[in-house]
C-alpha cells in the first residue's frame, strides 16, 4: 500500500492547482456576488485537459485515472466550490455513465467531446416529488413503433442546466416493473420540446447553475437509450457511487480552503498582545480541524483509488463513507474557520463564511447523508 500520489497524480493535481489558483482565485468572489455560471472557465479546463481526466485517448481523454480526478477536484475546490461542482457532474455524472454503458457510437459522438471539453454535460433524475425516492419520478419515455421514445415530464436541481449540450436524463418506461421498469437517455440540448424553466437562488454554490428541465413530446431516437431499456435506476445508481466519491473530493478541497485561510488568519491576527495561533483554543481548534481533514482524505482517496480497480465489483460503500466523512468534515471545518475570524469571519470582506455557505450543499446533494446512511447500513445488514 502506498500513501503517496504517483508522477501522473501529482502533475494532474499541479495543473489543477496552478489553474485554480492563476485562474479562478482572482475572480471567485465576484461570481459568488454576481450569482453567475461562467461557460468560459468550463471551456478552458476542457483546452487543458482536465475534463477528460479518466477516459482514454481514443475517448478524447488524458488515459488516467480517478484519483487523478479526486485530486484535481479537490484543488478547484479549494478555491472555488461551484466551478468544482460543474466539473463534477459534467465529469461523472454525465460522461461516466456514457464511457461506462454507452455504445461506441455514443462514445464518438457524446463523450469525445465532452472530454475534450467542446461539449458541456448533466444528468437529470431529481424531480419535486422524488428526489431521495429517486425512482417514484413521474417523467415517463413511450416507445414509438419506429423504436424511438417520447418523453414528457420535469427534472429539477439540474446542475449546468440550460447550459450543458448533453444530458443523460432518467425516465419511466415501464412503472410496473419498479427498479426495472426506468431507462437512461442521452439528451441533447436543442431537441424540439427540451426546454428550462425555474432557475434556482442558492444559499452556497452561487457560481454554478441549477435549473428545471421540461421535457413535452420530446422525441428521442432509439439510438440514444442509454444501456439497455429498463436499467436505468442501476446506471442512475452506479453513477452516483461515483459522483459521490466526487462529491467528497469537492468537500475535501473546500474543508482545506477554509482551513488554511484559517491558519494563515490566526497567525496574523494579534489580540493581547500575539497572534491568536499562540493561543491554546485557537491552535487546538486549527488541530482537529487539520486531523478531520487528513482522516477524509483517506476516505476519498480510498475511494476514487477503488473505483478504477478492474477485480473491485462495488464501491458503493466506500463512496458513501467518503461523500457522508468528507461532507460533514467540510461543514464543521467551514464552520471552526468562521469561528477562529471572529466577527470578521461572519463579514463578506474573507472568504471563510463563503466556504461556509458552500459546505452546506455537500451534506444534502448526491445523496442526502442520510440517504449514505442507509447504503451503508444496508450493506452491513444485508
Ligand atoms: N449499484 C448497482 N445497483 C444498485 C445500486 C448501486 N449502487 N443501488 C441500488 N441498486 C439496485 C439494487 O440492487 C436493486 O436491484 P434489484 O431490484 O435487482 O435487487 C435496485 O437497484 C433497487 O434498489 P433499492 O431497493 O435499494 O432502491 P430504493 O428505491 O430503496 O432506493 C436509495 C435506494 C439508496 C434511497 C436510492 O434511491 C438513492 O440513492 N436515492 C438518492 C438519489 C440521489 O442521490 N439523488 C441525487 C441526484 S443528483 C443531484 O444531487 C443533483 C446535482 O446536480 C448534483
Amino acid at each position: 500500500m502506498e500513501f503517496k500520489l504517483s508522477e501522473l497524480q501529482q502533475d494532474i493535481a499541479n495543473l489543477a492547482k496552478d489553474f485554480a489558483e492563476k485562474k479562478l482565485a482572482p475572480t471567485v468572489k465576484e461570481r459568488d456576488e454576481k450569482e453567475v455560471f461562467d461557460r468560459a472557465i468550463l471551456d478552458e479546463m476542457g483546452t487543458l485537459g482536465l475534463l477528460g481526466i479518466p477516459w482514454e485517448e481514443e475517448n478524447g481523454g488524458v488515459g488516467a485515472d480517478f484519483l487523478s480526478l479526486a485530486v484535481a477536484c479537490e484543488e478547484v475546490a479549494k478555491v472555488d466550490p461551484s466551478i468544482a461542482l460543474s466539473f463534477e457532474v459534467h465529469t461523472m455524472l454525465c460522461s461516466w455513465p456514457i464511457w461506462k454503458f454507452g455504445t461506441a457510437e455514443q462514445k464518438a459522438k457524446f463523450l469525445k467531446p465532452l472530454a475534450e471539453g467542446t461539449k458541456l454535460g448533466a444528468f437529470g433524475l431529481t424531480e419535486p416529488n422524488a428526489g431521495t425516492d429517486a425512482l417514484n419520478g413521474s417523467t415517463v419515455a413511450t416507445k414509438n413503433e419506429d423504436g424511438s421514445y417520447t418523453l414528457n415530464g420535469s427534472k429539477v436541481f439540474n446542475t449546468n442546466g440550460g447550459e450543458a449540450d448533453v444530458t443523460v436524463v432518467f425516465a419511466s418506461t415501464d412503472k410496473s416493473k419498479g427498479a426495472k421498469g426506468m431507462s437512461a437517455f442521452i439528451l441533447e440540448k436543442g431537441m424540439e420540446g427540451f426546454t428550462y424553466g425555474k432557475e434556482e437562488v442558492k444559499m452556497g454554490i452561487r457560481a454554478s447553475v441549477q435549473r428545471e428541465l421540461v421535457f413535452q413530446n420530446v422525441k428521442v431516437p432509439a439510438e440514444n437509450l442509454l444501456g439497455k431499456e429498463g436499467e436505468g435506476f442501476k446506471i442512475a445508481m452506479m453513477t452516483l457511487d461515483g459522483g459521490r466519491v466526487g462529491v467528497g473530493a469537492q468537500a475535501l478541497g473546500i474543508a482545506e480552503g477554509a482551513y488554511n485561510a484559517a491558519v494563515q488568519y490566526a497567525k496574523e491576527r494579534t489580540q493581547f498582545g500575539k497572534p491568536i495561533a499562540k493561543f491554546q483554543a485557537i491552535s487546538f481548534m486549527l488541530a482537529d480541524m487539520k486531523l478531520k481533514i487528513e482522516t477524509a482524505r483517506l476516505a476519498v482517496y480510498k475511494a476514487a483509488w477503488k473505483m478504477a480497480q478492474p477485480d473491485v465489483k462495488s464501491y458503493s460503500v466506500d463512496a458513501a463513507i467518503a461523500k457522508k466523512y468528507a461532507s460533514d468534515v467540510a461543514m464543521q471545518v467551514t464552520t471552526d474557520a468562521v469561528q477562529v475570524f471572529g466577527g470578521y469571519g461572519f463579514t463578506r470582506e474573507y472568504p471563510v463564511e463563503r466556504y461556509m455557505r458552500d459546505a452546506k450543499i455537500t451534506q444534502i446533494y448526491e445523496g442526502t447523508n442520510q440517504v449514505q446512511q442507509m447504503v451503508i447500513s444496508g450493506a452491513i445488514l444485508r
